[in-house]
């Protein structure tokens, strides 16, 4: 940490913190349960790249996948947010920044987070806030940001694995039901990498959210990180806590009023956008999410890797990459658009059929 950093000393080197032990994390491969999604190959199925849409059936994107939360708060982290902002402004993909909370405590780190929505006047930007806070400082910090959507997190294992952490969850579903009345645009709720359940989203639908993000294991990984910040072992057996996004897609299959493929609920109630996140590291996750009925596909660890390593520009290069490939795949599979991925034939195979047997979601 400098002396220029914005926001106090604990906060700022938290925040730091998690940026330096995420990229640690984003350096190595192993399986995840995305590999053991599959296509099954039909040769004479392909359609043309030049007939194929990757435009999201969520909140009219028009890229099929999304920059999730990360940071703000610091020097370090206002940088990233005016690299994420330009790459998002270039590419024309969503974004979003880190946890607010802190600017209502101290304004003067206001700037740490809007340099994004600065970089980035006219695309689709997301703020970021915790569920404790009132529905009246969620609307301020909407308003702040100058957001299109409000993404609340819910990090219970995160916050257990910190010994500073909270310790009392029991009033987030109601502040949530809160601030969707206080906000005036949709909010997202997400995981931080330990996936949503289907009775969490079940119950996430019923008051009302705009979107979920399962946000689930297999990327970044909190429960490591928060361990791995302290000098004694810490609580290390939180690492790997949760289930993988892929998992958190089979638990939410065919629910009622969530994400464009699901049936509509009673009355004609509104959608929740479907969006997945977590451990995503190329074009591939991404058209497999697609195709287990995400509508949208959230990346964290993976970008900032790139932006922190190589700069914006060679992230902006990777985005257009992946904007092309996926329209590559799509024609690969013989479909036009997300909604005709759903269609492709799909295998769900090891440990991930296991979990959905042990579920009952075979
Ligand atoms: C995050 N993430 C996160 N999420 C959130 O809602 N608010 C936040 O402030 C942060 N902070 C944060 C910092 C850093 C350095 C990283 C890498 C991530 C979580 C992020 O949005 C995402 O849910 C997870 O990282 C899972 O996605 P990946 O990283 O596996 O693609």
């Amino acid at each position: 940490m400098t002396t220029t950093d914005p926001a106090s000393d604990s906060t700022a080197q938290r925040k730091d913190d998690h940026i330096r032990l995420a990229m640690e994390q984003h350096s190595g491969e192993t399986v995840r349960d995305y590999d053991h999604v599959r296509f099954v190959h039909h040769a004479l199925a392909g359609g043309s790249r030049d007939t194929v849409d990757v435009s999201s059936p969520a909140f009219g994107w028009s890229a099929p996948f999304y920059v999730s939360g990360m940071t703000g708060g610091t020097a370090k982290a206002a940088e990233i947010n005016r690299g994420l902002g330009i790459v998002a402004r270039e590419t024309g993909i969503p974004v979003a920044c880190g946890s607010m909370g802190i600017v209502l405590r101290q304004p003067e780190v206001a700037p740490t987070f809007t340099v994004l929505r600065e970089a980035n006047p006219d695309g689709f930007v997301m703020a970021n806030t915790n569920a404790n806070v009132s529905g009246a400082d969620a609307a301020r910090i909407v308003e702040i940001m100058g957001a299109d959507a409000l993404q609340v997190h819910v990090n219970a294992a995160q916050e257990t694995a910190m010994p500073e952490g909270d310790r009392d969850f029991s009033r987030w579903e109601g502040n949530i039901a809160a601030i969707i009345d206080a906000v005036g645009v949709p909010v997202i709720v997400k995981e931080v990498g330990a996936g949503l359940s289907r009775g969490t989203v079940a119950a996430l639908r019923d008051i009302g959210v705009g979107g979920v993000d399962l946000a689930g294991r297999g990327g970044t990984d909190f429960g490591a990180i928060e361990s791995a910040r302290r000098t004694d072992s810490g609580r290390h057996y939180l690492a790997g806590w949760g289930q993988s996004s892929v998992a958190s897609l089979l638990e939410t299959a065919g629910l009622d009023g969530v994400g464009s493929l699901g049936p509509v609920g009673d009355g004609g109630a509104p959608r929740a956008a479907l969006l997945a996140s977590g451990g995503v590291r190329h074009p591939l996750d991404v058209v497999r999410a697609l195709a287990l009925g995400a509508d949208a596909v959230g990346v964290a660890g993976t970008f900032l890797k790139v932006l922190t390593t190589d700069g914006e520009d060679a992230l902006i290069a990777l985005v257009r990459e992946w904007l092309t490939e996926i329209a590559d795949l799509m024609a690969l599979l013989g479909t036009r658009d997300v909604a005709g991925l759903r269609t492709t034939d799909v295998l769900v195979t090891g440990p991930l059929r296991e979990y959905a047997e042990l579920r009952g979601f075979d």
